[in-house]
């Protein structure tokens, strides 16, 4: 009789829940690590060489070059919602499915994209520096003076459903919202979020806040810079809660340290975990190791979406061949 096949291996490529990710185990030899890990692109082929699949966050990028040495790869799964550490063209033309993660986290990011402008807005992690520095001397009316919220005009960049999420929560605190997106939404969307569609050059000249929640792409990339920023006002908060490329890094610092922008709140850096020095040096930037999705709950959903797209991606499992999130080039 035959030997039975061995089954198909795939490589989780960093620690992230293991009672989640054993659901793998009853389909496949799952390759994993039990430290956080940073990884060569020579190191991310290595791993991909006998792979059938991959289990993958935004550290490890997958391109040509690995693609090449995976000659078994039929699927990689994404544990998140932005994907552009995958070339998603390349991946498709080698016909490996690639998939993500959307949904689970809208609502957590967007109760944290707020939460980073609020803290942005009326100096929270200032404030508290210089508290605990001993600075504060007696009560005055001049402390750490910010800016309002309510009654405000917030800005979204990017209106998918993070952005609608983020929307639907500035409703509450009675603020009027602005969008700009690649499309307009339908009609009926807008007035549900309650947000109208204004022209990017419109978007920056009104808002008092502004929230990158867009895709990071070829187009995006510093879309922020100095131009872009001196549209704004200068009264006006930046919070970047999508990916750090969108901005300038560079040119967000001048604006912040010339007095052209109040604030900026920062969850994710164009050379992350590396941060511009100049970033560090300003009082006025409420910096966040890229969390906006991290609460428990859902980054345990998170991971089990990604479970189930691998599963089905590979072709097994109750899904088999039709993977809830397939990411299409
Ligand atoms: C995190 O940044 C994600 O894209 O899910």
């Amino acid at each position: 009789m035959a030997e039975p096949r061995p089954p198909p291996r795939v490589w989780v490529s960093q620690p992230l829940f293991d009672d989640v990710i054993a659901r793998l185990e009853e389909y496949f030899e799952v390759v994993s690590t039990s430290d956080v890990a940073e990884y060569t692109p020579e190191q991310i082929s290595a791993a991909l060489s006998d792979a059938s699949g991959a289990l993958v966050t935004l550290n490890e990028r997958i391109g040509a070059e690995q693609i090449v040495a995976a000659p078994q790869l039929r699927a990689v799964a994404n544990v998140g919602v932005g994907y552009n550490n995958l070339d998603i063209p390349a991946l498709s033309a080698a016909g490996i499915t690639a998939t993500n993660t959307p949904d689970v986290l809208t609502e957590t990011t967007a109760d944290f994209g707020f939460a980073l402008l609020m803290a942005t807005a009326r100096r929270i992690t200032e404030a508290e520096r210089w508290l605990r520095e001993g600075h504060w001397r007696q009560w005055s009316f001049q402390t750490m003076l910010g800016a309002d919220l309510h009654g405000g005009t917030l800005g979204i960049l990017g209106m998918g459903r993070i952005g609608r999420g983020i929307a639907k929560r500035a409703s509450g605190f009675d603020m009027r919202v602005l969008y700009h997106n690649r499309s307009r939404l339908p009609e009926a969307i807008e007035r549900e979020a309650r947000a109208a569609y204004v022209g990017f050059d419109d978007l920056l000249a009104r808002a008092d806040h502004l929230l990158l929640v867009l895709p990071y792409s070829k187009q995006s990339h510093h879309l922020i810079g100095a131009k872009a920023l001196a549209g704004m006002k200068p009264t006006a908060t930046l919070v970047n809660i999508a990916r750090g490329g969108i901005v300038d890094e560079d040119a967000l610092a001048e604006a912040l340290a010339g007095g052209k922008l109040a604030a900026a709140g920062l969850d994710v850096f164009e050379g992350e975990p590396a941060i511009n020095p100049r970033l560090l040096a300003l009082r006025n930037v409420v910096l966040t190791p890229h969390i906006a999705s991290g609460s428990l709950a859902t980054r345990r959903a998170m991971v089990s979406l990604a479970v189930d797209n691998l599963i089905a991606a590979l072709g097994v499992g109750p899904n088999a061949g039709k993977p809830p999130n397939p990411i299409s080039a």
